[in-house]
């Protein structure tokens, strides 16, 4: 059943711009500069396509975090930003991504290379995405405003009160290495449009584009200090910033487990905790639908970016009168998704991101054949000098109960189930303590809205998948996070409200 062919997996040679940016001398973006790190700690940039180490970055002591988070705090406290006349700052957030379209194919590759993703969707996805998201929140800067409300309680005329919309102060940031360029721009963007100043960590798998950013941060005149950019490692770096009593809010992108881990440490000075985490996201297919259509849509589904992904449609649900046609049509489109190194123009599924997401995966993939699923096709590695690539897999036979189908595998595999009845497949497709998406595809418009509100998620998808934009709140119920980001909601999680109450 398997249509993969022979592909060569060795990656292609770098340009000279991805050289440029692979020879910088590891340092810190903290107050408008490169600075070296008061320790020599630093991890390595490794290339998921090939396995080989190309680079080093800092890992940033306790003294580096706290430099950064005090510059964030002056920042913050003389009003350099928050101060700024909003269109002003309207209009800085504009040029910003201005220069990264201008760099976007340097970025494309560097995110290609960083995290294994295919430099053409990095190309066509990541940094446009990134760029909307910027420009659809510097919108937001002249636009946030609070309200006049009338005291309930007193005689018209004797109070006057309003409501003040004002930003939070110094915003940390801990960003996952999967999106990596798209989700610190996610991070940054609204809390500039709110007037916030940030520290920005991106993760120790993937942090070229982050360094890239600052660069690009420095040329778009944003003020010294108002974002700084640590590299290092999750449970130091990372949690010295959620502890840190001088940070007033934590944004997080990443696995359930950490935002536990920091849910809990930032409760211990209340700050401000924004969580976008894992998913297990279930994918409902009606009898109605062309499997012609379905098949490739639940594919992409999946295998998009290498399933690494926190909205994978990961749970496969087709009704049982077209799952055999579904799964067919399916396995016909997997061969779209054949790993090639992240270079290769022709690719449009990469390796996986690290060496223990490949042992991840394949454990996942071992723990499901031993628990009783059958393999329809993949559940093994294609033959590469290095590299961590996995096959496109799909698991069947799968029982309500298996770790395959409860946990999160962050990879290109999907369990495929069977389903009689809407009310059952709502029942299947809940039955997880995750709720970030869902997918539904149907024509059948009163079946897809009765089921829209039925399933317990944060996005339903229609027909479609990982459709993502700016205006758009996006966030988890249940263990896929807290609180939205995006959007109007997004923008607003970086502000406090302030009362006014004045006797005339
Ligand atoms: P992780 O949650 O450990 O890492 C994400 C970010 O958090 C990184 O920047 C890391 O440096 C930071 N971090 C780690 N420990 C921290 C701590 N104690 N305090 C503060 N920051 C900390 O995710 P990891 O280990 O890279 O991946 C493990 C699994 O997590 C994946 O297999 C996947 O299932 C899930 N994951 C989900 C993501 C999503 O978008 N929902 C993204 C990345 C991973
Ligand atoms: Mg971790």
């Amino acid at each position: 059943m398997n249509q993969m062919t022979n592909v060569k997996l060795e990656q292609f040679p770098y340009s000279d711009a991805a050289k440029k940016a692979l020879a910088r001398k590891p340092a810190l973006f903290i107050d408008g500069e490169w600075v070296e790190s008061t320790g020599g700690a630093t991890l390595g940039v490794v290339d998921p396509s090939s396995g080989k180490e190309i680079s080093r970055f800092v890992d940033a002591t306790d003294a580096d975090v706290d430099k950064a988070v005090a510059a964030a705090r002056r920042a913050f406290d003389d009003g350099r930003w928050s101060d700024l006349p909003p269109i002003v700052r309207e209009q800085i957030m504009h040029k910003l991504a201005d220069i990264l379209e201008a760099h976007a194919d340097e970025l494309a590759e560097l995110e290609a290379i960083d995290n294994g993703k295919p430099k053409g969707m990095a190309g066509a996805i990541d940094v446009p995405g990134a760029i909307s998201m910027i420009h659809y929140m510097a919108g937001w800067a002249t636009k946030l405003g609070g309200e006049m409300i009338e005291p309930s309680a007193t005689p018209r005329g004797l109070f006057h009160s309003y409501v003040r919309r004002e930003p939070i102060g110094v915003a940390a940031q801990i960003v996952p290495w999967n999106f990596p360029l798209l989700m610190a721009v996610l991070k940054i963007s609204p809390a500039l449009a709110a007037g916030c100043t940030v520290i920005l960590k991106p993760a120790e798998q993937t942090s070229l584009t982050a360094l890239r950013l600052a660069d690009f941060i420095q040329m778009a005149g944003i003020p010294a200090g108002v974002v700084n950019i640590i590299t290092g490692n999750g449970h130091t770096a990372g949690d010295r910033l959620v502890r840190h009593p001088d940070v007033d809010k934590v944004a997080f992108t990443g696995s359930t487990e950490i935002g536990k881990v920091i849910n809990r440490t930032a409760t211990d000075s209340l700050k401000r905790v924004t969580l976008e985490l894992g998913g297990k996201s279930p994918v409902i297919v009606l009898p109605d639908v062309d499997p012609k259509v379905a098949g490739p849509g639940t594919a992409q589904a999946i295998f998009f970016n290498s399933g690494q992904v926190c909205v994978a449609g990961s749970r496969l649900y087709a009704h049982k009168s077209v799952f055999d046609s579904v799964l067919e049509n399916f396995v016909e489109a997997s061969s779209f998704w054949q790993p090639r190194a992240s270079l290769d123009p022709a690719g449009h599924m990469g390796p996986l991101v690290s060496d223990e997401q490949l042992a991840r995966v394949m454990g996942y993939i071992e723990d499901g054949k031993k628990a009783g699923a059958s393999v329809a096709i993949g559940g093994d590695t294609p033959e590469s000098e290095g590299g961590y690539y996995v096959n496109p897999t799909v698991l069947v036979d799968v029982k309500p109960d298996m770790r395959v189908v409860r946990e999160e595998i962050f990879g290109p595999v999907v369990v495929a189930q069977r389903f009689d009845d809407l009310d059952e497949v709502a029942r299947q497709a809940n039955d997880t303590s995750f709720g970030l998406a869902a997918g539904i595809w149907t024509k059948d418009l009163s079946a897809m809205h009765k089921l829209a509100a039925k399933l317990k998620a944060g996005t339903i998808w229609g027909n479609c998948h990982a459709m993502i934009d700016p205006a758009l709140p996006f966030g988890g119920f249940k263990e896929s996070g807290l609180g939205r980001e995006q959007g109007r909601q997004g923008v607003e999680a970086y502000t406090e409200l302030k009362s006014v109450i004045i006797q005339l």
